[in-house]
C-alpha cells in the first residue's frame, strides 16, 4: 500500500529503488523479475506505465513542489461547509464513508484532472451504488450497496453504519438512477472556487506524503537500534 514492502516483496520506496530511472523502472515493471516471484506487466501501455512510476516518485517523496491553483484553506471550508463534500468523502480522517477517501486522491493527477473529476462526475465508472431498501415492517434505508447474494444483502448506510438483510424481510430494493455524486459543481461553485477546492486536495496528498515519510524515519531508527 505504501511502497515500503512486506512479507512477499521488498520496499519500493527507499533509495535503492529511488536512484533508478524512470526508463529502467518500467522496463523492471514491463518484464518482471520472474525468478524472485515479481510479474511482468507487460500490457501495461506508456500512459499507465508512466503514471505508476509517478505514483512511485511520489510514494519516494520525489514531487517537486507543484504550484497551487487557489488557497487551500479556503478550499478545506468549501469542502467541509458549502460544498458538503465532507458528507460522503473521507479525507485526511475526517468526512463520510459513503464515496471513496480522497486523501491521496490528488497525488497522481494533474490540476486539470481534479478539476474534471469532481465538475464532470459523469466520466466516473464506479456509479449507481446507491441503493433504497424498505423493509416489510415499514423502515427505509438509503445507502451503498456493498454486499449482495441470493438471500441477503449488505447496505452501508450515509452515517457509515452497516446494515444487514435477509431478502425475504425486504419490501421493496431499488437502484437510485441518478448517481450520488452532484453533477453541478461546475456552477454551483465558481471557478476561484474550485480552485481552492482543488489545492485542498493537492495539499492534503501532499501533506499524506510527508506523514508518511516521517514513519519511515521511525521504523529506519527501530532497525538501527
Ligand atoms: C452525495 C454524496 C457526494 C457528495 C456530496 C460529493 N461526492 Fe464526490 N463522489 C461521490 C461518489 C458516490 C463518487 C463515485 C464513487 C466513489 O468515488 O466512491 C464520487 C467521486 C468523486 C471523485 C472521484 C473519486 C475517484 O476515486 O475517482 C472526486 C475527486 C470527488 N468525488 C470529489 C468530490 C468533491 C470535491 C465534492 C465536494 C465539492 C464531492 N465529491 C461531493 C459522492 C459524493
Amino acid at each position: 500500500m505504501d511502497g515500503r514492502g512486506g512479507e512477499r516483496a521488498p520496499s519500493i520506496a527507499d533509495a535503492r529503488v529511488q536512484r533508478r530511472t524512470d526508463a529502467e523502472l518500467i522496463q523492471i515493471v514491463h518484464q518482471g523479475i520472474p525468478a524472485a516471484g515479481m510479474p511482468a506487466f507487460s500490457t501495461l501501455d506508456d500512459a499507465t506505465g508512466k503514471s505508476v512510476i509517478g505514483y512511485l516518485r511520489f510514494l519516494q517523496g520525489q514531487v517537486g513542489a507543484v504550484k497551487l491553483p487557489g488557497e487551500a484553506r479556503n478550499g478545506k471550508a468549501i469542502f467541509f461547509g458549502k460544498g458538503q463534500c465532507s458528507q460522503c468523502h473521507m479525507i485526511g480522517g475526517a468526512g463520510g464513508f459513503i464515496a471513496s477517501e480522497l486523501t491521496i486522491f490528488a497525488s497522481t493527477r494533474t490540476v486539470e484532472e481534479i478539476r474534471e473529476a469532481v465538475t464532470k462526475p459523469g466520466n466516473l465508472v464506479r456509479q449507481n451504488t446507491l441503493v433504497r431498501v424498505t423493509t416489510r415492517d415499514g423502515q427505509k434505508y438509503l445507502g451503498a450497496l456493498r454486499n449482495q447474494d441470493n438471500f441477503s444483502l449488505q447496505l452501508q448506510s450515509l452515517d457509515g453504519a452497516f446494515h444487514f438483510f435477509l431478502k425475504p424481510e425486504l419490501e421493496a430494493f431499488e437502484r437510485q438512477p441518478e448517481p450520488l455524486m452532484p453533477s453541478d459543481y461546475g456552477s454551483r461553485l465558481s471557478p476561484g472556487e474550485l480552485n481552492d477546492l482543488i489545492s485542498f486536495l493537492m495539499v492534503s496528498a501532499n501533506e499524506h506524503k510527508a506523514e508518511t515519510g516521517a514513519q519511515t524515519n521511525v521504523r529506519e531508527d527501530e532497525e538501527n537500534e
